[in-house]
């Protein structure tokens, strides 16, 4: 006997109650219940003392965090850009939980890791990248950039022959990494953690959509000399636009600059017929960044990252130890940060297994429909503007008219009125200096029919707040 009847009836109670919440997800109000003040509240409480039985553990997180769950499963919660768990990614979670498996290395965890091994070509596959390719499953998409950065910092130096992995960064040659106006904060976050600073970057400028410019890459690039990193980006977080890659990627390779490419959610529409013309050129880079729990509707936290030159990748993550096995297979932990880790190429497995590879891309075409179809139905509004080329799934949205100068405070108004009606949930960004909705359609069952009723939503929040 394995478990003890609680830790029986904790399990059971743990699936049913989310059976009883997915069931019930598309009609819930989507923001939570309660601000986060209550719902630390109801969490606060002395360390334990004694302990308690599975079940009444379970019991007792459901009654204290449901009031406080935001709905992001719905097909109407817009808000950021965060996918809505496929059910047959959760189930496989659920089992890679139970299994308690540890995507290390091969011979620790072999199914595990032939489940992520396959995943990870079936990845390569869909999204048209080089077969051969490294892929790790990190934690997302920030994770997958510092990957991609650190292989690139490994292959640039030892290119000038610096074993930064034995020497470090202190005396090696400089690295210069070139961004787009509109880089996303992820990527600096990366630049700090592998010591190549947020500051010391060139910013190559960006066009009116987000995108970088060919002629402003290819004149930063004329001022520098040495290892040098580009990173692009697949899907500016706000308006959703691709940089031109067709057209950068050639200029930064003429220059023997390492091409990353962060596509956090836009990578994704290189596996949909509809959206492909959008990462043209894409492929031709060195390194990918994705996150699966965006699009690909994988529950947190999974993210994807891709390097070209896999060698440069395992020396920049791989480890030895004596105690661990030293076979020559392929071990996750040589393609991310972390030795032991969940398996999350399982769930990633699931998923392209329930989707296939026309159910990933009717997903990835019928979201950005919606998001067309938002859009469509707020530009006849008097009053709202929608500010970018709705080409992927987002839309930006601003309330009143580019000279009001009240036009920030309305959209912050129309904003909170749509998420307390608790039909869809939008969040707020800023766009080319202007307050701003984010309206990102990004959740798995997302139909037409759920675009309208958004959009009414926010139309009837932007009467009542401009008394229309
Ligand atoms: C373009 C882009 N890059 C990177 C990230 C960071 O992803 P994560 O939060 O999964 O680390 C995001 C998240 O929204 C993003 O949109």
């Amino acid at each position: 006997m394995g478990l003890t009847a609680t830790e029986e009836a904790g399990l059971k109670a743990a699936m049913e109650a989310a059976l009883a919440y997915r069931r019930t997800d598309h009609d819930r109000p989507i923001c939570s219940a309660e601000p986060t003040p209550m719902a630390q509240a109801r969490f606060r409480e002395p360390t334990p003392e004694e302990g308690l039985a599975p079940d009444a553990v379970i019991a007792e997180l459901i009654d204290r965090i449901e009031p406080g769950l935001m709905v992001s499963t719905s097909p109407r919660f817009m808000g950021w850009v965060i996918g809505a768990s496929h059910p047959a990614a959760v189930a496989a979670d659920w089992l890679t939980s139970a299994w308690g498996q540890v995507a290390s290395f091969a011979d620790i965890a072999p199914g595990a890791a032939a489940a992520e091994e396959i995943a990870a070509e079936w990845l390569l596959d869909l999204l048209g990248l080089p077969p051969g390719s490294g892929l790790g499953f990190a934690t997302g998409a920030t994770m997958a950039n510092f990957t991609a950065l650190a292989a690139a910092r490994t292959a640039l130096l030892d290119s000038v022959g610096w074993d930064v992995e034995a020497d470090g960064l202190f005396g090696a040659p400089e690295v210069n990494v070139v961004l787009g106006g509109e880089a996303h904060s992820s990527v600096y976050l990366s630049l700090r953690m592998l010591g190549f600073g947020a500051k010391r970057v060139h910013i190559a400028g960006a066009d009116d959509q987000g995108r970088m410019r060919p002629d402003a890459l290819a004149e930063v690039l004329r001022g520098l000399d040495g290892p040098t990193i580009v990173c692009l980006q697949a899907g500016n977080v706000n308006s959703g636009a691709f940089d031109p890659f067709e057209a950068l990627v050639p200029i930064a390779h003429d220059h023997g600059a390492w091409v990353h490419v962060d596509g956090a959610f836009g990578l994704w529409a290189a596996a949909a017929p509809a959206t492909r013309h959008l990462t043209a050129g894409m492929a031709e880079a060195d390194s990918w960044a994705a996150d699966a729990h965006k699009w690909l509707q994988i529950p947190y936290d999974c993210g994807v990252v891709i390097v070209r030159d896999r060698g440069a990748q395992q020396r920049a993550m791989g480890s030895t130890a004596s105690y661990l096995p030293q076979e020559e297979r392929r071990n996750p932990a040589d393609y991310a940060p972390e030795l032991s880790r969940r398996a999350r190429g399982i769930a990633v497995w699931a998923a392209l297994k329930a989707l296939g590879r026309s159910g990933l891309a009717e997903m990835v075409e019928r979201h950005c429909a919606v998001a067309r179809e938002i859009a469509g139905i707020l530009r006849d509004e008097p009053g709202l503007s929608v500010l970018n080329d709705v080409v992927l799934n987002q839309v930006v949205l601003a309330c009143g008219e580019a000279d009001d100068p009240e036009a920030g405070r309305k959209t912050a108004e129309t904003l909170n009125a749509v998420q307390a009606a608790g039909i869809c949930y939008p969040s707020a960004g800023h766009w080319r200096g202007r307050g701003a909705m984010r309206i990102s359609v990004c959740s798995g069952p997302a139909t037409l029919e759920d675009g309208r009723r958004s959009a009414e939503a926010i139309i009837d929040a932007w009467r009542q707040v401009s008394g229309g």
